[in-house]
């Protein structure tokens, strides 16, 4: 983090988003990620929001989305007046199934969100052929991947948009905070447009508004330590997996749960976090666990929850006859461990002996 960029910020009076910052950090983050536009905002589900708007998608038409992930992925779709349509995801990368995915296209189907989750990409290959031939949009979020590979080419380098969040949690942060890059101009002025309330681009009209925008600006003191970070990335990144890579070896032959695959033919995993999934039948339940590990000091958190099992869907009565009996797995039975940079490796397997300890 560079203190001297936001002590600038502060000095010259630049704190709103109009600083340059704003841009700096637009432009380093979307080269690094082999785009030529990024849009900074306010988070990573503003991003997504932006995003789906911007496509100006027929209405009620369908989006794929994962069953596992954060919600804003489902609420991007619904506020956007169109029908999310769920994949199941797989047991053992997590993620959704390319031949799930391309099963689920209908004639009605518009644009797909691909998520990748926790620290492993979608195999994309055969979703973004399928999706080429039909005409149908790609928004990526690459949320949880900042900097992670799928066959040697960067995750968020796929999609015809792609979202990013900077909550404090992520590769990079910004406290709270979020982009959208892509290569598409059009696509690139729009969002701009959509983050800042759409206002006019006449001077002297300027408060004449041209489409239903929000207040999504990043701020230039945010966009400060952005700057900073990006310039770390290669050492965060290097730090995320050996994390991971303790956790894994520590934890790889337990044999009641399940890990996240460390690699695979088309990535290694970047350990956004690391998740442990009981197995089914074992003595233990999540919960129980979780309570036991915090009288050992370790605080863990749960697995998304499946988004046909989320309580204001079911009030609003969608997705009431889906069944993802793979999401729900997961959100039952997952949770993941602390990870953060300020952890010591010592830490790692003083966590890693305990869970061994319980789970023997
Ligand atoms: C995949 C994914 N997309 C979007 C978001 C939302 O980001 P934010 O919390 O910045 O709104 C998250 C949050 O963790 C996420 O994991």
């Amino acid at each position: 983090m560079k203190k001297k960029n936001v002590i600038q910020c502060l000095k010259t009076n630049w704190i709103s988003s109009e600083g340059k910052f704003v841009r700096e950090f637009e432009k380093k983050f979307s080269k690094y990620n082999s785009r030529k536009y990024g849009v900074a905002v306010s988070s990573g589900t503003a991003a997504l929001e932006v995003a789906i708007k911007s496509l100006n998608l027929k209405k009620n038409s369908e989006v794929l989305i994962p069953a596992f992930s954060i919600i804003s992925t489902a609420l991007c779709v619904i506020k956007c007046g169109l029908k999310p349509v769920l994949i199941d995801c797989n047991l053992s990368t997590w993620n959704t199934d390319a031949d799930q995915v391309v099963k689920k296209i209908t004639k009605k189907t518009s644009a797909i969100i691909i998520t990748h989750i926790y620290g492993l990409p979608v195999n994309l290959s055969k979703i973004l052929n399928t999706a080429k031939k039909r005409k149908i949009k790609i928004i990526e979020d690459a949320a949880e991947v900042i900097g992670l590979k799928y066959k040697e080419k960067i995750c968020g380098s796929f999609g015809d948009l792609s979202t990013f969040s900077f909550y404090a949690n992520k590769h990079i942060t910004t406290g709270e905070g979020g982009m959208i890059i892509t290569n598409k101009k059009n696509l690139f002025l729009k969002c701009k447009s959509l983050r800042n309330l759409s206002f006019s681009n006449s001077y002297f009209d300027r408060y004449n508004h041209d489409d239903i925008g929000w207040n999504y600006r990043m701020t230039n003191l945010q966009a400060a330590l952005g700057c900073g970070q990006i310039d770390n990335i290669k050492k965060i990144i290097k730090r995320k997996r050996e994390i991971g890579n303790i956790y894994y070896n520590n934890l790889k032959n337990n044999k009641n749960i399940i890990l996240q695959q460390n690699k695979n033919k088309y990535s290694n995993n970047i350990y956004w976090v690391f998740g442990i999934l009981l197995k089914k039948n074992i003595k233990i339940n999540r919960n129980f666990l979780m309570k036991k590990l915090l009288k050992y000091k370790i605080d863990t958190r749960p697995f998304f929850l499946s988004m046909n099992k989320q309580k204001i869907f079911n009030k609003m009565k969608i997705f009431t006859k889906d069944k993802m009996p793979n999401a729900e797995y997961l959100s039952k039975n997952g949770f993941y461990v602390p990870s953060g940079l300020g952890i010591s490796n010592q830490e790692v397997k003083y966590i890693c002996k305990i869970l061994n300890q319980i789970l023997n």
